[in-house]
């Protein structure tokens, strides 16, 4: 008996450690920082090496904000940081419900919170759970291929006008 606990003790330590391993690997993944410089409030973000469908994670006044290039498989938006050719989605990486950082499932498309099980579309709006609204929008200004983090340039303040940043 000891020696069958002994062996079911082990299986399952060997699904936790290959599990563990997946969960770093999808987290190394999902969290990639771009190139980016920080001065006084402001974080400059070179968007020149994004891939389609990896999130991006960049931090800027201590908030995680996450950075998105849609492939072609995701809906553009009226919310789009449109930089050259490419539709980005550039928000607070921060439920609208109570606060918690979602994670991005690629395959889906889709950020899923863990705390109430909230989800947002690769556009930020909430589509599912307690949620009340879409991941908020930070000021920002498109420079060439960079995107300036806390200054409001005109995409952010057309957006703004329109209701369209929170
Ligand atoms: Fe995200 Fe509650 S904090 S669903």
């Amino acid at each position: 008996m000891s020696s069958r606990r002994d062996f079911m003790g082990k299986a399952l330590g060997g699904f936790t450690a290959v599990g563990g391993i997946a969960a770093l690997y999808a987290m190394k993944r999902t969290w990639d920082p771009l190139p980016s410089v920080k001065a006084a409030g402001f974080t400059t973000v070179d968007l020149s090496a994004a891939q389609p469908n990896v999130l991006n994670v960049e931090k800027w006044r201590g908030k995680p904000i996450f950075i998105l290039k849609k492939d072609k498989d995701t809906k553009q938006d009226p919310r789009d940081v449109v930089v050259g050719n490419d539709h980005f989605l550039i928000a607070i990486g921060l439920c609208t419900h109570l606060g918690c950082i979602p994670a991005y499932f690629g395959d889906e498309h889709k950020f899923k919170c863990a705390c109430h099980g909230g989800e947002f579309d690769a556009s930020g709006h909430e589509i599912f759970g307690p949620p009340p609204s879409p991941l908020v929008i930070p000021p920002f200004k498109v420079d060439g291929t960079k995107v300036v983090l806390g200054e409001a340039g005109p995409e952010y303040k057309k957006m703004k006008d329109a209701g369209l940043t929170a």
